[in-house]
């Protein structure tokens, strides 16, 4: 909550690394904090929303370099892409950050000099496990299979001197603030993992790189050979764009400061960064809010993959608004979503263009038709005028809790039900009929129902503004969003329309699901299709490596006769791996020459992020065995 006392509200996007330009996960994000922060301008509050971009660290340098750029030229290009990305999406963030600015890099430096005259920061010699991909050490019990977690590469060994951060000396600290302020990390799963994490004692962190082996970064202050540990740098980002220590802003929006990450990054908003804060006797923020991912095709996105979805793509084929609904609509906050753009197109046709686009419509084109567009005076209303309008008030309650409990697909599903009843309410009170036979009722049925579509434009707003700003003019009101608080709609009808009632077109246009190509359609295939293939299982005796080839091995397999079959196995199993193991054939395959050797036949083998993992039956069966 951003608390009504202190009426001031100040939300964080992460700071994106500038390895990679913006997708649909950082939009995400960023989204749902441009749509809070509306949220709370909109409630009276005065909000500030802070986004912007990390630039320091060997993954920069790494990207800089594959990209045959200097570094300062690559950050400065790819930071430009990102600050420039938000405004298209209608993100009207209230400060852009760089870790490359001036004053960030002071706050950091001042930060450290503070931990380090305190006693908290020593130097010692360390070795550990290095991940390159995410710029830190792992503990062996973090790595899986010896592997790092997230990007499944062998991390390197390194042993160097080095500056840590007494981490370890706020553990106690950190658990109990966790347990008395319950909200501190949110959902509640995130709060537990959090807890779970800090169930095992802590580690002092390692905060410092030897400039020989990273000179991009910021420069300790008390040791000019080591610059600072990236997320030691990054996290002061949302302090030093506050102007800390001294900064107004910093006094006015730090007490009240909620942090947006998806779970990725827990481990250091949860962690390091409070006990940094304590360390530096600075408070701890008020909320980390923490989502889920959102996974293409059930797995996760990914450059190798290839398939990126990037937000600008989506937003100039469907309209800016349908896409920043969908994301807010389809994603439960705090858990993963499958990404698909059907899943899109069927809300934007369903809930958009039916639900509310027709209200629009269907409701300004009657009040056109039946009073010149000028909204007629209630009269008395009757039960069901009251009760919708009981509901759309009490409707407004219920977002506004929901909203502050960063629950946006309720606040979502509170604002439809309103849509469902009013189109609901026109159906049955038949305006076209009352036209003809009750001219006071049918004022009584469009007052009420053009004053309900207000309130929802206007709780529409944080999410959609361009379309509810739209539906506000239609609706003749000047003032575009913030003319019309959240306070004020509470009050029916007391802002009344400075202008008649207009038509428009078609807030909404329909899209037709596309139609998938013939070859991509899941085709059924008959039982005499299936019992086509000669399907067998098979023993490999012999996996020989192909000269000039990484990927292919050539394997001699018995599958009751000896077949040789070409497979791009090399980079997922080794040679010992494979030989003797039973695999599934498929053996009327036509064959084909790889590298001049015919390869006779294929074997099936499970495809994901992961790898490659080859089928083979439950128990072992006798090479040549049939399958069916
Ligand atoms: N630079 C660090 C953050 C430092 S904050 C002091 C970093 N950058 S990042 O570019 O990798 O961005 C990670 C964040 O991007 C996630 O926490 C999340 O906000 C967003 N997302 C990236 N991929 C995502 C999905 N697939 N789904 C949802 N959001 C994700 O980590």
């Amino acid at each position: 909550m951003a608390g009504k006392s202190d009426n001031t509200f100040y939300v964080t996007t992460p700071i994106y690394y500038v390895n990679a330009e913006p997708h649909i996960g950082h939009a995400y994000s960023t989204i749902v904090a441009d749509t809070i922060s509306r949220f709370y301008k909109l409630s009276g509050c005065d909000a500030f929303f802070l986004t912007g971009t990390d630039e320091h660290g060997d993954k920069v340098v790494e990207a800089a370099k594959k990209a045959g750029e200097t570094v300062k030229s690559y950050v400065d290009r790819i930071a430009a892409i990102f600050r420039e990305t938000w405004p298209k999406l209608n993100i009207a963030n209230d400060y852009f950050i760089r870790t490359t600015d001036e004053n960030h890099i002071e706050t950091v430096r001042e930060i450290l000099t503070r931990v380090y005259e305190k006693g908290d920061i020593y130097f010692s010699e360390y070795e550990g496990k290095y991940c390159v991909g995410c710029e830190r050490f792992y503990t062996d019990t973090e790595l899986v299979e010896g592997k790092c977690p997230i990007h499944l590469s062998k991390p390197t060994l390194i042993k160097e001197e080095n500056y840590f951060f007494r981490m370890s000396k706020y553990q106690g600290w950190l658990i109990d603030h966790i347990r008395k302020n319950p909200e501190f990390i949110r959902p509640e799963r995130y709060r537990n993992e959090v807890l779970a994490f800090l169930r095992e004692p802590l580690e002092d962190l390692c905060i410092s790189r030897p400039k020989r082996r990273l000179s991009w970064g910021i420069p300790l202050p008390f040791d000019e050979n080591y610059v600072t540990y990236v997320w030691f740098d990054a996290l002061i980002n949302y302090v030093s764009a506050l102007g800390y220590p001294d900064g107004d802003r910093f006094k006015k929006y730090w007490p009240v400061a909620q942090h947006i990450i998806a779970k990725d990054i827990l481990k250091p908003h949860g962690i390091f960064w409070p006990c940094m804060l304590k360390a530096a006797g600075i408070p701890p923020y008020r909320h980390l809010n923490v989502h889920g991912y959102w996974n293409i095709d059930a797995g996760k996105m990914s450059k190798s993959l290839g398939n990126i979805v990037k937000p600008m793509d989506l937003s100039s084929k469907y309209g800016l608004d349908a896409f920043r609904y969908f994301l807010l609509r389809d994603m439960v906050f705090g858990l993963d979503s499958d990404f698909s753009e059907q899943a899109l197109v069927t809300r934007l046709n369903a809930d958009l263009a039916n639900d509310l686009g027709n209200l629009v419509s269907r409701s300004t084109t009657m009040t056109s038709t039946y009073f010149d567009g000028l909204l007629p005076d209630p009269g008395t209303l009757d039960e069901e005028d009251l009760s919708v309008r009981d509901a759309t008030l009490k409707a407004v309650d219920a977002y506004r809790t929901e909203m502050e409990g960063f629950a946006f697909h309720k606040a979502l599903i509170a604002v439809w039900e309103v849509i469902g009843r009013l189109n609901k309410y026109i159906d049955t009170s038949k305006p076209w009929n009352l036209a003809k036979t009750d001219r006071e009722r049918l004022a009584a049925v469009l007052h009420t129902v053009t004053e309900a579509i207000k309130i929802v434009s206007v709780l529409l707003w944080p999410f959609m503004p361009q379309s509810a700003e739209r539906i506000q003019q239609q609706l003749g009101y000047n003032e575009l969003g913030l003319a019309l608080p959240l306070d004020d709609i509470k009050e029916w009808g007391k802002i009344k329309p400075s202008r008649p009632i207009s038509r428009a077109p078609a807030l909404f246009p329909r899209v037709k699901p596309e139609e998938k190509p013939e070859a991509e359609a899941p085709a059924l295939v008959s039982l005499e299709d299936f019992q086509r293939l000669d399907l067998r299982i098979g023993a490999i005796k012999k996996a020989e490596p192909i000269p000039g080839s990484d990927t292919l091995l050539k394997l001699t397999i018995d599958i009751g006769e000896t077949r040789t079959i070409v497979g791009g196995l090399a980079e997922h199993y080794t040679i010992d791996e494979l030989r003797d193991r039973q695999v599934v054939v498929i053996a009327n395959l036509k064959p084909v020459k790889l590298r001049g050797i015919e390869s006779q036949g294929m074997l099936l083998a499970a495809v994901d992020e992961a790898g490659v993992f080859l089928l083979r039956p439950d128990k072992e069966s006798k090479p040549g065995s049939p399958i069916r």
